[in-house]
This record gives structure tokens, C-alpha cells and sequence, in this order.
């Protein structure tokens, strides 16, 4: 099988690379002139938001499956920068939708949480979306893209990202440990909840759904619902860090420019059944990535 991995720079993107089958063969895609990590297949460098562009790569390598890992994922810079998050978060999605309609390809695409208010999560795949920021409002636009097309396309929502990659962006667990063992302490909020997710399971969950060929909506995300201050204390704990350096405070004490879905959360029984998926809880993950990151430093 021949799979197009967009977005292979990002978080998500290297972890599909380091979890995809023996057999697949890839071609990965992103933005930069060049790939990064440790993967060796074929790279192409293309805008998802050039539709003649997308067009070519996708009728050149002619995949089985895109799996869509790119996007514009900076919440409170979508406030500022809606071009740009608008052609990331669905102008690409509409392009890759007419290559794949094209040349016969199926899609798995990527969408998130920020799709519903966060008044009364956890929310299931049949919930009324109904987005507070303008990254939330792009989102539900791609994640509508395929809703209205006739593709075999299905879509994996996720939220709170994290894990280890070469040149991303800090996510809240890299960001929160690199502060405590630097001795610095942080402010972190009570009143926000919601699943976290280790990029591994939802990496394995996206194959799980082009091994089946599953369409549709999954929630993909941790099992937990849990809120930010104590999934700080968790890191703290798991990662032998000193939890004294995390103060507990209210949204409303951070002036972040987006407004945040604050009682979020997905559910995700529907994967665990359907995809039959094992997804950890919180505790769960972060041991997860404990042991990865100790297998990496070992010799
Ligand atoms: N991170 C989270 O907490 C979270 C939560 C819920 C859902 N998600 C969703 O999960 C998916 C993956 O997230 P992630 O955290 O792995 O993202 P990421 O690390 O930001 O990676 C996204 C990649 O897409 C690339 N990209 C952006 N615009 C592009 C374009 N026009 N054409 C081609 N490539 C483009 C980016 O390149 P540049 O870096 O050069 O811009 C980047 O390498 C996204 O759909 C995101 O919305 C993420």
C-alpha cells in the first residue's frame, strides 16, 4: 500500500513515520525545503494550499491513503493570521480532497476538539460543533469539506498533543518539563479540562484506520479527562520533577488572545470499540514517553 504522509515535519507527522507499517511504502510531504527526523523515504516539499501543486504530488506517487498530519496548529496566532490558517486548515483540505477524488485516493484527516464551546464536554462524535476561535472555526471548516464530498474519508479529532519530536514547537508536557528541571516555576490553570494524548497512540490509531479502511468521525485522544493543574502535578510525578514550582491558577488570570473550550474532552469509546484501539490514560502516556525517552538516552 502507498501512503502520501502530509504534515511529516510535525509532531504528529514523525510519529506516523516511526509507527508506519513494514511494507508501506511513503512518500512524505511538508512545507520546508527539506524533511526532518530520522526517516529515510522520499520527500517532496509542497504548499497544500497550491491546488495545482497538491494536484501533482498526489497524481505522481498515486496513493492508496493521504493521511492529512499538516495544518496550522498555533491557537492564538489563527487570531491574527487567518490567511494563513485558513489555507492550511481548509484550503488544503479542499485540495487534497479534489487530488484524492481524482486519482482515487482515501483520506484521513486530522481535526481537534476546538471544534465545540467546551461548555459541557466530553463530547461524542455526534455532538453539535460549535467553535469559540477563529483555529476552531477553520477546523470545523475542513472537518465540513469532506462532510458534504461523496470520498472515502474519515477523521480523527484529537486534543492536547504531545510527545517528543526533532524541531517542533514545545507542546505542554516537552514545555512543562523543560521548565521544572530548569528550577523555574510556572502558573498553570484549574479550569480548563479535557483528554490528553500521547502523538504515538493517535499515530497508530490513523493506521489503524487505513488498515481497516474506516470512515467517518473518531475521537482519538487519551482516555482521561483530567485538568490542566493536575495533569502538571502528573508530570511532576512521573517525571521525578518538583511540583512545588506549579502554582494553580484560573483562566482568567492569562490574557491568551484565543478563548479556550473549558470544560472539553472527548469521548473516545467509539475508537476503543470500533478501531479497537488501546489508548492510555493520562498517567498511562506519560509513562509511555518516560520509557521512550530513557530508551533514547540509553546507549
Ligand atoms: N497539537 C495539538 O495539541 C493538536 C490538538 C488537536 C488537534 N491537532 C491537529 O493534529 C494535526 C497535527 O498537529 P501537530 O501538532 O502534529 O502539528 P504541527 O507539529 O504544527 O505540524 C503541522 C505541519 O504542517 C505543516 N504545514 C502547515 N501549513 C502547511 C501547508 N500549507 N502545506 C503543507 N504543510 C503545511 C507545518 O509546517 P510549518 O511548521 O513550516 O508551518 C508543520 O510541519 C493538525 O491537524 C492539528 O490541527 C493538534
Amino acid at each position: 500500500m502507498r501512503y502520501l504522509i502530509t504534515g511529516c515535519n510535525g509532531l504528529l507527522g514523525q510519529k506516523l513515520l516511526a509507527s508506519a507499517p513494514a511494507d508501506a511504502e511513503i512518500l512524505r510531504t511538508d512545507l520546508q525545503e527539506n524533511g526532518v527526523g530520522p526517516d529515510d523515504s522520499p520527500y517532496r516539499r509542497v504548499d497544500l494550499g497550491e491546488r495545482a501543486e497538491t494536484a501533482r504530488l498526489v497524481r505522481d506517487f498515486k496513493p492508496d491513503w493521504v493521511i492529512n498530519a499538516a495544518g496550522f496548529t498555533n491557537v492564538d496566532a489563527a487570531e491574527k493570521e487567518r490567511e494563513l490558517c485558513w489555507r492550511a486548515n481548509v484550503t488544503a483540505v479542499e485540495n487534497l480532497l479534489h487530488a484524492c477524488r481524482r486519482h482515487h485516493a482515501k483520506l484521513a484527516h486530522v481535526s481537534t476538539d476546538y471544534i465545540f464551546d467546551g461548555k459541557n464536554g466530553p463530547y461524542s462524535e455526534e455532538d453539535r460543533p460549535n467553535p469559540i476561535g477563529y483555529y476552531g472555526k477553520s477546523k470545523l471548516a475542513g472537518e465540513n469539506v469532506l462532510r458534504a464530498s461523496d470520498l472515502h474519508f474519515a477523521v480523527a479529532r484529537t486534543m492536547v498533543l504531545y510527545g517528543r519530536a526533532v524541531g517542533i514547537r514545545p507542546n505542554f508536557v516537552t514545555w512543562l518539563i523543560e521548565k521544572l528541571k530548569k528550577g523555574e516555576s510556572v502558573r498553570i490553570v484549574d479550569d480548563q479540562s479535557g483528554n490528553t494524548t500521547l502523538a504515538e497512540e493517535l499515530a497508530e490509531g490513523l493506521w489503524r484506520i487505513a488498515a481497516v479502511d474506516a470512515c467517518g468521525f473518531y475521537h482519538i485522544a487519551g482516555r482521561e479527562i483530567i485538568d490542566r493543574y493536575h495533569f502538571a502535578l502528573l508530570i511532576a510525578e512521573v517525571f521525578d520533577l518538583d511540583a512545588g514550582l506549579i502554582a494553580r491558577i484560573k483562566t482568567a488570570d492569562l490574557a491568551q488572545t484565543a478563548p479556550r473550550p473549558m470544560k472539553s474532552g472527548l469521548r473516545v469509546d467509539k475508537a476503543m470499540q470500533q478501531l479497537g484501539l488501546k489508548l492510555s490514560d493520562a498517567r498511562g502516556g506519560l509513562l509511555r514517553l518516560r520509557l521512550d525517552m530513557e530508551n533514547r538516552n540509553s546507549p
